[in-house]
């Protein structure tokens, strides 16, 4: 059986997360249809209720950094009950996102988040993705010297390769990874989880309900609506989307049995997976959270652990557009 420990050390940071956390991406509104303030603050504020306690968002969460406001009127008043976890390095110009991560942009972006989210800390403070140009050490020392300033408790990096986590990690300790992983995705496991395992540093996975299609409920014959931006990701393409609707079939039935639903089910497993320490998952209604915060009472057996390995072989390789190992 696995179980479920609650909560979890995140890295060297010292603080205790919860092993779901809320992925604010959604309440941004930017790629998500059907948003607004108030579902938005419910949402973040269920939080409060279910266990959760890590709040995931970045600079870039929103044109004029919505999701970031967001939280920041949520929490109001209960600020030490969260650990904010923001991330520095792509922002907006008008409407198109850029990725910069000099040095004196995270400096600005990291004095921008904390405006926005009426504090003057954050516990976790990740390079968003490096851009290409700069080197990922300067990018490292900017975070490390917002660390020595107080402004931020924890180093964190995402979207990066195990070569480009190791460079930051001898520049910045390292509390914690930000990376895809979900049963669709699981190129982490070979190399990143073991040395971030070996590091003692957290692995914090998103797109673990792989956008809304590993919660169970977009039928096979979903017709997206039109600005819905999950149309463009190949697996909710094509024959992809038939193999992935044949998988869910497969999980409903071992969700059934368990007495969960698909949502509860997908991050109970994504939780037991040995190395990851936390689950984003996403949400713009508080239902969502609720239902996937649930997975927090789960301990799934071994029994329902080898019923989905056998589920996801029978899917086979997906097919995705981001990939990391
Ligand atoms: N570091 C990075 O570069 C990076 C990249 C991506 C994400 N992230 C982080 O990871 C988080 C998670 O990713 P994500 O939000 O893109 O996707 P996700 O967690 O895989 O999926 C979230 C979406 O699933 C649907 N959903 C959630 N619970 C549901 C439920 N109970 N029933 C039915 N549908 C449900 C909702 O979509 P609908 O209601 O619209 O159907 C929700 O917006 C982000 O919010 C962000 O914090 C980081």
């Amino acid at each position: 059986m696995a179980s479920v420990e609650s909560p979890r050390l995140l890295g060297r940071s010292g603080l205790d997360v919860s092993p779901v956390a809320l992925g604010c991406w959604p309440i941004a509104g930017v790629s998500t249809l059907g948003t607004n303030a108030v579902d938005s603050i419910a949402t973040i504020q269920a939080c409060f209720d279910v266990g959760i306690n890590l709040l995931d968002t970045a600079h870039v969460y929103g044109p004029c950094g919505e999701s970031e406001s967001l939280i920041g009127q949520a929490i109001e008043g209960r600020r030490d009950e969260v650990v904010i976890a923001t991330k520095g390095g792509v922002h907006y110009e008008g409407n198109v996102m850029v990725n910069d991560a000099r040095p004196e942009t995270l400096r600005a972006e990291c004095e921008e988040s904390l405006r926005r989210l009426r504090t003057d800390r954050v516990e976790l403070y990740y390079l968003h993705s490096p851009d290409g140009t700069t080197l990922i050490e300067d990018s490292a020392g900017a975070i490390c010297d917002l660390i020595e300033s107080g402004k931020v408790r924890a180093a964190g990096a995402s979207n990066c390769r195990l070569e480009q986590l190791q460079t930051f990690h001898e520049v910045c300790p390292l509390s914690a990874v930000q990376l895809p992983y979900n049963m669709l995705q699981r190129g982490i496991e070979k190399q990143t989880i073991p040395w971030c395992q070996s590091q003692g540093i957290a692995v914090v996975v998103y797109w673990v309900l792989m956008k809304g299609l590993l919660a169970g409920k977009l039928p096979r014959d979903h017709r997206f609506e039109q600005g819905d931006s999950r149309q463009e990701y190949p697996m909710f393409q094509g024959e992809e989307w038939h193999k992935n609707q044949d998988l869910l079939d497969e999980l409903r039935e071992i969700a059934a049995a368990g007495r969960m639903s698909v949502a509860q089910l997908v991050t109970a497993w994504t939780i037991a997976r040995p190395g990851v320490t936390v689950a984003l998952c996403g949400a713009k209604r508080p239902y969502q959270i609720t239902e996937s915060a649930a997975a927090l009472q789960v301990n799934l057996t071994d029994e329902q652990l080898a019923a989905v390995e056998i589920a996801l072989a029978a899917r086979g390789a997906a097919v995705t557009n981001r990939h990391f190992e």
